[in-house]
């Protein structure tokens, strides 16, 4: 940034939701392309551009600023929705150059029907997007992937396989009109299909400068989240080595996203969850629903073993800290400073999460961001993370983004 040659990586700190995409479009002039590296159309980027609110489920949302955008081999790609999502923003006079990678995963109407219909079982809360089975089937190596939408004998043989694999009854079983269907989209993105790993690489060997856009949160990391209650896919800093290719020491910088307090969409432990008239006065404030489903967001306190943890095991070297403006006008802030479980303290969350109490410290509320009370506020997140606050977020708009 500021001039400096880097490659920034973008990582939500909680459960998603952190304003990754504001964030995002207030960076994105500094850089030549954007990038996505996990999941697909379960995400939600809300960027007001002209005054407008966009909505984007699947682009790497830094294509409003016009920059190339690629996505990457870790993501799970529905090329209907991708369509649908490059027709809108071309209605909105922006034509973006992108590039999709040929390995990435293809996500089908049968995966979605498969997410409906495993959630029923095991009640995670998913998006009903198909990406946790689109993911499964990566896994159990019987996937579609990007290259097959070009090859009709290998894509009716795949859809039939996952047909016969998956033993959950849906009743369609036309894999012809799908494959059909699915190789008219693949049309429409033929020309974007490459090697995505081979241009990111050559882009940035050539000094270009590369943003890499989590999508989620790192507690919805398949490895490091709430488990079983996470995403299907690596969110953290890892995901960016294996989901665009790049070599982890060309990742030059981490910011860390944050809310300045917690929200959560779907089931799973919450430990600073607020109900109630106080969790539905801060929800209202917060506007806090699912841009994805439209889901009321469950919401509470800031939780610093949280940030501490996704700080920890991303790198991250600075903080944007987005949405202060809702907390303004309370006269007390509680945040949650550590963890008490079986009797033992925790200052990073311990698995056993649902079972821990947590401890609060209260401290003075702030009528705005020059408020010595609020610079009170944004210490106690640094000294207690070690990474630097360097952006605070007030509003959407994107004048409401300002450096510290
Ligand atoms: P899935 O990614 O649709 O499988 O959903 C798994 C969990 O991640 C559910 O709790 C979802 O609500 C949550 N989730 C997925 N994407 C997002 C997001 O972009 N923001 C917030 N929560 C998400």
């Amino acid at each position: 940034m500021d001039g400096e040659c880097m490659n920034l990586a973008i990582i939500g700190m909680q459960f998603g939701d952190e304003g990754k995409g504001k964030i995002v479009d207030y960076l994105a002039d500094n850089f030549d392309a954007v990038t996505r590296f996990s999941g697909g159309s379960n995400a939600g980027h809300t960027v007001i551009y002209n005054g407008e609110k966009i909505k984007f489920h699947i682009l790497p949302s830094g294509v409003l600023r016009g920059k190339i955008a690629i996505m990457g081999n870790g993501m799970a790609i529905n090329p209907k929705k991708l369509v649908e999502e490059i027709n809108m923003i071309e209605n909105h006079g922006i034509h973006p150059k992108v590039f999709i990678s040929s390995k990435a995963h293809v996500v089908t109407e049968i995966h979605e029907d498969l997410d409906s219909e495993l959630d029923k079982l095991i009640k995670i809360g998913t998006t009903r997007q198909g990406i946790g089975p689109a993911y499964y089937e990566k896994y159990r190596r019987t996937g579609i992937r990007i290259a097959d939408l070009f090859n009709r004998e290998i894509l009716e043989k795949k859809l039939k396989l996952m047909m016969k694999l998956n033993d959950i009854h849906i009743e369609r079983n036309d894999t012809s009109t799908i494959a059909s269907e699915l190789m008219e989209y693949g049309k429409k993105i033929k020309e974007m299909v490459s090697d995505t790993e081979i241009i990111i690489n050559n882009m940035i060997n050539s000094g270009k400068n590369i943003l890499f856009e989590g999508s989620q949160g790192t507690f919805l990391d398949v490895d490091f989240g709430t488990y079983p209650y996470v995403t299907s896919s690596n969110t953290t800093v890892g995901g960016i080595v294996t989901g665009l290719g790049v070599p982890p020491k060309k990742i030059d910088k981490v910011m860390g996203i944050a809310k300045a307090y917690t929200t959560r969409v779907g089931e799973g432990p919450f430990p600073t969850e607020v109900e109630g008239e106080e969790g539905k006065k801060l929800r209202e404030k917060g506007g806090e629903y699912g841009a994805t489903t439209g889901r009321a967001r469950r919401v509470g306190y800031l939780d610093l073993p949280m940030l501490r943890y996704a700080t920890t095991i991303n790198g991250i070297d600075e903080i944007a800290l987005t949405k202060v403006d809702v907390l303004q006008g309370y006269p007390m802030i509680k945040i949650g400073i550590k963890y008490k479980c079986h009797g033992k303290e925790h200052i990073y969350p311990p698995p056993d999460l649902h079972k821990c109490e947590v401890e609060y410290i209260d401290i003075d509320g702030w009528n705005n961001i020059n408020d010595e009370n609020f610079k009170k506020y944004i210490k106690l997140i640094e000294k207690e993370t070690v990474a630097r606050v360097t952006l605070v977020s007030y509003g959407p708009k994107r004048e409401d983004t300002v450096k510290l």
